[in-house]
C-alpha cells in the first residue's frame, strides 16, 4: 500500500461517513484533493452524503457506497461511528477489509452508549475504543487512532480549524500517513502521540470537551504547547 498522502488517487473510506464527523472529514480532504468514499449501511444515504459534498466542492472525487463495499474499495479506512455500533460493525465488515489496509479510528466511548451522559467517557476492556478495534480487524491491519478532539461542526464549515489532532498507533507508517491526512486539514497541527494505548487517554479528553461545550456553548478543541516545532507535523 502507498504511504504516499500526496497521491489523491488512492481513496479514503470514510465508514459511518454519513454522520458529522465523518461528513466533516470527507468536506475538508475532498477540499485538499483527496479522493473520498462515503460509506453507510444505506447506499442511497451514502450516495446523498456524497452528492451533498460535491455541491459543496466543485470537481471533487467522492462517491458513496454501503460500508462493505466502501471497505473493499479502498486501503485507508476512517470510522466514524458510535461506540455502541463499532463492535458489530467492524466483525460485520472484517471479511470486506482489505489485507494491509490502515484503519483510522475516531470513536470515543462515551457514557451515552448505556444510557449515560455524553460528557462521561465509558471503560473499555481492552483500554479504548481503537484498541477494541485492533482487536477486531483482520491481523494484517494497522490501526491509528486519531481525531477524537476535533469538532465535526466545525470541520463542516469553511473556517480553518484551530486544533491539534493527536494521532496514537503501533505502525510508525500508518501513524505518519494519518498524521499527513491531519496536516491536510486547515488549522490543524497533528502530533505523535505514541503507541495505540495512549487512545485512552485521548478518547477521554473527547469526553471532557463536550462537558465543555455544554457548560460553555462552544465547539472546543485542544492545542499542545511548549514541543519543538519538528513535533507538530
Ligand atoms: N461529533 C463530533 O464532534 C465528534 C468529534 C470527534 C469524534 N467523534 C466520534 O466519531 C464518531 C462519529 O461521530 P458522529 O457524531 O458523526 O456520530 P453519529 O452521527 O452518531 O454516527 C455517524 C454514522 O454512523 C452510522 N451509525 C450509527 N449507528 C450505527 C450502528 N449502530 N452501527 C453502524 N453504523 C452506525 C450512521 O450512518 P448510517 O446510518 O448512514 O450507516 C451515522 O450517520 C463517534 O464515535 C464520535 O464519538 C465525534
Amino acid at each position: 500500500m502507498s504511504t504516499n498522502a500526496g497521491a489523491s488517487i488512492r481513496p479514503i473510506a470514510i465508514i459511518g461517513g454519513t454522520g458529522p464527523a465523518g461528513l466533516g472529514l470527507g468536506l475538508r480532504w475532498a477540499r485538499a484533493g483527496e479522493t473520498i468514499i462515503i460509506g453507510s449501511r444505506d447506499k442511497s444515504r451514502a450516495q446523498k452524503a456524497a452528492a451533498a459534498i460535491q455541491q459543496r466542492v466543485a470537481g471533487c472525487n467522492i462517491s458513496g457506497m454501503e460500508n462493505s463495499e466502501a471497505c473493499a474499495a479502498a486501503d485507508i479506512l476512517m470510522l466514524t461511528v458510535p461506540f455502541d455500533g463499532q463492535a458489530a460493525l467492524l466483525k460485520h465488515l472484517k471479511p470486506a477489509i482489505v489485507p494491509g489496509s490502515i484503519l483510522i479510528d475516531a470513536t470515543v466511548p462515551l457514557a451515552a452508549a448505556v444510557g449515560g451522559r455524553a460528557s462521561r467517557p465509558l471503560g473499555v476492556w481492552q483500554g479504548s475504543a481503537a484498541q477494541q478495534a485492533a482487536e477486531l480487524a483482520p491481523q494484517e491491519v494497522s490501526v491509528v487512532a486519531a481525531f477524537h478532539n476535533i469538532s465535526a461542526d466545525l470541520l463542516q464549515g469553511d473556517a480553518p480549524l484551530d486544533c491539534d489532532v493527536i494521532v496514537c498507533s503501533d505502525d510508525p507508517d500508518a501513524a505518519q500517513l494519518t498524521r499527513e491526512l491531519a496536516g491536510k486539514i486547515p488549522g490543524v497541527r497533528a502530533i505523535d502521540g505514541g503507541k495505540l494505548e495512549n487512545a485512552r487517554i485521548v478518547e477521554q479528553i473527547t469526553a471532557l470537551l463536550i462537558g465543555l461545550n455544554i457548560r460553555h456553548k462552544g465547539h472546543a478543541g485542544i492545542r499542545i504547547t511548549g514541543l519543538p516545532p519538528a513535533a507538530y507535523r
